[in-house]
């Protein structure tokens, strides 16, 4: 590992320490149904004429259920980085300054799933149930892609970039949003700075240890692989199930989830939230794209 990586591993041991636990740093007595979870643009049908002859309690209702299949998403990522990260503590690196910040990944993510339950709990709401574990590729190449290998980190780096950017637009709405949710929010985008910061560091010394013959070679292999994991992701994370429109009071489901699919205003959102991750990708040396 060479002398930046080396630093960089130290500043963010130094930064996961001492831990936050979001759960006591969460407002959680400021939740309330009265106000937007997710601010009106980030919603999936926003920019419709459907959508501006709605119901204020319906938009309500909405963004709620879309900020629940949202985190639906978080649990199943982070379900899938703890589990890894586990598995691999049982035979600590030599590198023990890399081990060590890969538990303190650990602990943030599982802090960030309990934050996620304990809003589920309070809210009592029906839950989506989004059955994400069925985005087959990302899942295999999450489960089973070698610990170390550039395409388990590649599929980190988007799994994280992917829901983050998203997470930032809505933080820059602070005034239309619950102060509970904006407080959930702000403290996944902080930590997950830090884990993005060590994916890229991850992914660029996993490239740079590939010879550019045999890069070459694996580029038509994987670039379509992650392209379409890519995807998965980013159709998971944005583009609801019927199910969540249903229980906003929106029938049929399905009716509405093909507008959202077919909504110029959402595409161009999406597109905004992604373009910092294929810009990062192309840099290095992978072209990926998305609609
Ligand atoms: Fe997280
Ligand atoms: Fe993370």
């Amino acid at each position: 590992m060479n002398q930046a990586a080396s630093e960089l591993l130290e500043q963010l041991n130094r930064n996961s320490t001492p831990y936050q636990d979001p759960l006591v740093r969460v407002d959680w007595e400021a939740l309330s149904f009265d106000r937007f979870w997710l601010p009106e643009p980030a919603l999936s049908l926003h920019g419709l004429p459907e959508f501006d002859r709605l119901d204020l309690d319906i938009r309500l209702a909405l963004s709620r259920y879309e900020f629940i299949h949202f985190i639906e998403g978080a649990l199943w990522l982070e379900s899938l980085f703890m589990e890894r990260i586990a598995r691999a503590a049982a035979r600590p690196e030599a590198d023990l300054t890399r081990a060590s910040y890969r538990l303190h990944e650990l602990r943030e993510e599982a802090g960030h799933s309990l934050m996620f339950l304990e809003l589920m709990r309070r809210s009592r709401l029906p839950l989506p149930r989004t059955r994400f574990r069925r985005a087959n590729l990302a899942n295999l190449i999450g489960r089973h892609a070698p610990f170390e290998s550039p395409l388990f980190w590649i599929a980190v780096l988007i799994g994280e970039e992917v829901p983050d950017r998203m997470n930032r637009l809505i933080r820059k709405h602070r005034d239309d949003i619950c102060p509970t949710i904006h407080d959930i929010i702000t403290l996944h985008v902080m930590d997950e700075a830090r884990h993005m910061a060590h994916a890229r560091e991850t992914v660029t010394g996993s490239l740079d240890g590939i010879p550019p013959w045999l890069r070459r070679v694996y580029r038509p292999i994987y670039r379509p692989m992650m392209n379409r994991v890519f995807g998965q992701f980013v159709e998971a994370f944005y583009y609801p199930p019927a199910r969540v429109y249903e229980l906003a009071g929106l029938t049929p489901g399905k009716r509405w989830a093909r507008r959202a699919w077919d909504n110029p205003q959402r595409t161009a959102f999406v597109r905004e939230c992604v373009s910092p991750v294929l810009r990062l990708l192309a840099d290095n040396g992978l072209t990926l794209g998305w609609r």
